[in-house]
């Protein structure tokens, strides 16, 4: 039998989700997109979850979309089949998406990593959008997202150019949350996933629907979601614990509700 192309384990709540092609360096093919969206969207739907680590190789955490693959399309076949549409489910999954990059981040991969909530980069991170080279484009959202995360010049050098960013750079730049040395990564995003899934997953939730909402509407309409937002969590259980919790000088208990 073959070996699946995304491992899947569970360390207390958190889910994590690992590429598994590494002769195609990770390569995104339509086999790789349906498990990874049915394997976040299991993560989503699982209570005992709070949180999703999505990791890669040492050497690469995706080197893009499966260019073997792909370079026998047609327009008429990507349309009919709604090419990369898929991953729009793994973009809309509500539990917060931790991407540890360790080595290549490319086209895709990048893509990839950006439909997550933090990336934490490796010291060996590389990222870019080489899409221009093979005579096409992003695909998965990486125009959009790119330029939202690291403003519209530097996401046009790096589109235009297929030029490739180091973690400095990446960090620098506000792409990455973080970078760590290379060994440490699988750790610092375990312990990072691990703190947010200790956390009262209502809130956890409505943080991440508020800050997606940022770069879709207007301040004023973003303020007044958060607001309204805000005062729901007031009708759980968990907002209840954690004030009374730091009153009483302890450490909540949180029951998700
Ligand atoms: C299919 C890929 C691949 C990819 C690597 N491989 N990237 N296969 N799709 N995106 C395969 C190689 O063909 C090779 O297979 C094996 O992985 C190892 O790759 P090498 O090139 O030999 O490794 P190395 O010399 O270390 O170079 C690493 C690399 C290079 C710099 C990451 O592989 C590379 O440039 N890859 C392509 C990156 C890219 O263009 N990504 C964007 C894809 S388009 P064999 O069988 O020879 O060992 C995309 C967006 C799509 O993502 C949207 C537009 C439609």
């Amino acid at each position: 039998m073959s070996e699946p192309v995304v491992l899947v384990e569970t360390v207390g709540r958190v889910r994590v989700l690992r590429l598994n092609r590494p002769k195609a360096l990770n390569a995104l093919n339509r086999e790789v997109a349906a498990a990874m969206v049915a394997a976040a969207q299991a993560a989503d739907a699982d209570p005992a979850i709070g949180c999703i680590v999505v990791a890669g190789s040492e050497k690469a955490f995706a080197a893009g979309a499966d260019i073997a693959e792909m370079k026998d399309q047609t327009a008429g076949t990507m349309a009919a089949a709604d090419w990369f549409g898929e991953w729009e489910a793994f973009a809309a999954v509500r539990k917060p998406v931790i991407a540890a990059v360790s080595g290549y981040a490319l086209g895709g991969g990048c893509e990839l990593a950006m439909m997550c909530d933090i990336i934490l980069a490796a010291d060996t991170a590389k990222f870019g959008q080489p899409e221009i080279k093979l005579g096409v484009m992003p695909g998965m959202g990486g125009s959009q997202r790119l330029a939202r995360a690291i403003g519209q010049t530097k996401a046009m050098e790096m589109c235009l150019s297929g030029r490739m960013m180091d973690a400095a750079e990446a960090e620098r730049s506000g792409l990455v949350a973080r970078v760590v040395p290379a060994t440490e990564l699988h750790g610092a995003a375990m312990e990072l996933a691990t703190t947010i899934a200790s956390m009262s997953l209502p809130a956890v939730l409505s943080i991440k629907e508020s800050i997606r909402r940022a770069s879709e509407v207007a301040l004023t309409e973003g303020v007044r979601f958060e607001r309204r937002v805000f005062h729901a969590l007031f009708a759980g259980r968990d907002q209840t614990e954690g004030m009374t919790a730091f009153l009483e000088k302890r450490t909540p208990q949180f029951t998700h509700e």
